[in-house]
């Protein structure tokens, strides 16, 4: 609600009067350019920080005066990796499931789903400093949502990530979207479309436009999706097909 934020050495808001709603059972996608405030913007909803005005009301609880009742239900995957080097990827998802109050067989079991959903079972016993990046990063997003975390707030959960992982991360944002409120930031725009079903698109710490992509795109949108699918020749392994699609903007 009316969301500002000055930082004591700049005179522009990094965040500049943003309202805006995040649905239970959504994945809203936050878009926007290097600077436009997306890691401001989840740092205040996360109690990082305070902002300068306006406020944020998670459940109808508000951040400045019952943060640690929202703590319980909130995940946070931050843009930079925040890792125990020598804690191993079990460890790492034991020792958060039970700061978020689980029991240690409760968190045994939550460990086997997440392992399995993130395909890091091989890596079970694999310390942090070990794994590649986009390793560490699935991992960070595992970690978000342990112990039932209800409000997931996820920044750049896929940047560094390639692209098979990437896919893999998005079936776990899907699995885990019914029952919870899911706010990741990306620069993928086709990431914000797939995932997203609201968009929210700020620049320069101000909310631009926010709606389904379908919306966005009747409102704004102008040009064709020109889909290109070329028959291959038959081969001894069988007929391929390879599809191509290209975006045409007028
Ligand atoms: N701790 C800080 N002190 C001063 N200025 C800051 C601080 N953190 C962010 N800013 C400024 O606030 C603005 C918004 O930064 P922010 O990190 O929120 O952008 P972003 O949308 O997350 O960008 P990116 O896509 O590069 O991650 C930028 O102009 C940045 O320089
Ligand atoms: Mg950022």
């Amino acid at each position: 609600q009316n969301l500002v934020k000055i930082f004591a050495n700049r005179p522009k808001p990094a965040v500049d009067g943003i309202n805006i709603t995040f649905y239970e059972g959504q994945i809203t996608a936050f878009l926007g350019h290097n600077g436009a405030g997306k890691t401001t913007t989840m740092s205040i909803l996360t109690g990082l920080f305070p902002p300068t005005s306006g406020t944020v009301l998670v459940g109808g609880l508000d951040i400045q005066t019952h943060m640690d009742s929202i703590r319980h239900r909130l995940g946070m995957c931050p843009q930079h990796n925040i890792l125990f080097n020598h804690l191993t990827v079990a460890e790492h998802i034991l020792f958060y499931s039970q700061l978020k109050g689980r029991s240690r067989e409760e968190a045994e079991q939550e460990l086997e789903t997440m392992l399995e959903d993130m395909g890091l079972t091989h890596k079970r016993n694999e310390e942090a400093q070990n794994l590649s990046g986009g390793m560490q990063r699935k991992l960070s997003v595992a970690i978000a949502f342990v112990g039932e975390a209800k409000v997931v707030v996820l920044d750049e959960p896929t940047s560094g990530v390639d692209p098979y992982s990437r896919r893999s991360i998005w079936d776990l944002l899907l699995k885990y979207r019914p029952g919870r409120t899911i706010i990741l930031s990306t620069h993928h725009m086709d990431e914000a479309d797939i995932l997203g079903d609201r968009v929210a698109i700020i620049s320069q710490g101000k909310l631009f436009c926010s709606g389904s992509p379908v919306f966005l795109k009747n409102s704004f949108g102008s040009g064709f999706y020109l889909t290109l699918v070329r028959k291959m020749r038959t081969t001894k392994m069988g007929r391929a097909t390879v599809s191509m699609s290209v975006v045409c903007l007028i």
